[in-house]
């Protein structure tokens, strides 16, 4: 075990480092940058396990290179649509998410964009700290009220169930959509199953939640702007390529939709352009997990990932359980 070669492709929280440390040979990227294609492939050469970030792309071949004293590829994320699950899977590979413990701390933040647009922060503050402001004023930065309102809902697994809940205390109406109706979402919140063009039609704010896949890629496009109502709010803090990005500029500019809050971007870390001038937008850097609680735990979490692999024992949790079959 203590001989087991780790890498680490970014420096992550230190006590998921030093729990790494104290267990194997520990390499890390020393630069807090992302590596390049051509540097991930040298550098996992040849270990036993890899800790990789959604900023890595872990093709067939960064997986091959690897070699095949490797056993594990943990994702310090939730989504793993950056890794090539079924060359892993082929390759005997085991990959790690971190499910559960960003839950909370993404909901949070589409929490927090819904209130940012519907309330116009980020556009009042700029307008306070450049001394425009000369007193109350009637018509000043009128937003749009939340309490009471429809939200839809897309998307019901950890995040989109914890984000609906938490709409409880604003009193409104919860409107989903999912691959499935999903009871066990229905008893804890009272929400409807519509399919998406329903919610779109009726949703005041939509938040989507569900993971980067063929079928979800461009699931808000043109068409789906055009249905929602011109005073809607839209959120994405799941992943960018769901919205067709340019599409949602427009939509923006000549005022099919009031607003938009984003997490993420069709083409990261890259923005549509004409997206940064419009201020009907809400644009944050991919911050959905991003606090100090919610970052240590899921490097510890990844660590602990790895460690138990390399020990022969069960992951926590693990995205392509058949190599678990295969191996045990
Ligand atoms: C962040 O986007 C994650 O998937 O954890
Ligand atoms: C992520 O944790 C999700 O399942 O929504």
């Amino acid at each position: 075990m203590k001989e087991c070669n780790v890498y680490v492709t970014r420096m992550l929280p230190k006590p998921a480092m030093e729990l790494l440390k104290e267990n194997c040979q520990v390499e890390i990227n020393p630069e807090d940058r992302v590596l390049s294609k051509k540097e991930l492939l040298e550098k996992v050469k040849g270990r036993d396990a890899v800790l990789c970030l959604l900023t890595d792309t872990v093709s067939e071949k960064v997986l091959e290179a690897a070699g095949p004293a490797c056993k594990i590829f943990a994702n310090y994320a939730v989504g793993y649509n950056n890794i090539d699950i079924k060359s892993a899977t082929k390759g005997g590979i085991i990959v790690t998410n971190t499910p559960g413990v960003l839950t909370n701390t993404t909901a949070d933040l589409a929490w927090s964009l819904l209130f940012a647009v519907a309330r116009r922060i980020v556009e009042s503050d700029k307008y306070t700290r450049e001394e425009e402001f000369k007193g109350w004023a009637p018509m000043l930065f009128l937003g749009r009220d939340i309490t009471g309102k429809t939200l839809g809902v897309i998307g019901t697994g950890r995040v989109g169930a914890n984000f609906a809940k938490k709409s409880k205390g604003f009193e409104m109406k919860l409107l989903y959509n999912d691959l499935r109706r999903n009871e066990k979402f229905e008893e804890e919140t009272a929400a409807t199953y519509v399919d998406k063009e329903t919610l779109l039609r009726e949703s005041d704010f939509i938040s989507i939640h569900v993971p980067l896949l063929p079928t979800t890629k461009h699931m808000i496009g043109k068409k789906e702007f055009k249905l929602m109502k011109k005073t809607a709010v839209l959120i994405n803090t799941s992943r960018g390529p769901v919205i067709e990005e340019k599409a949602l500029v427009k939509a923006l500019k000549e005022g099919e939709i009031w607003g938009a809050g984003l997490d993420v971007y069709e083409n990261e870390p890259a923005l549509e352009s004409g997206l940064a001038e419009l201020d009907n937008v809400v644009i944050v850097p991919h911050i959905g997990s991003a606090t100090v609680e919610t970052r240590t735990s899921m490097a510890l979490m990844a660590a602990k990932n790895i460690i138990a692999v390399l020990k022969g024992e069960t992951p926590l949790q693990c995205v392509n359980p058949e190599v678990l079959k295969k191996i045990g």
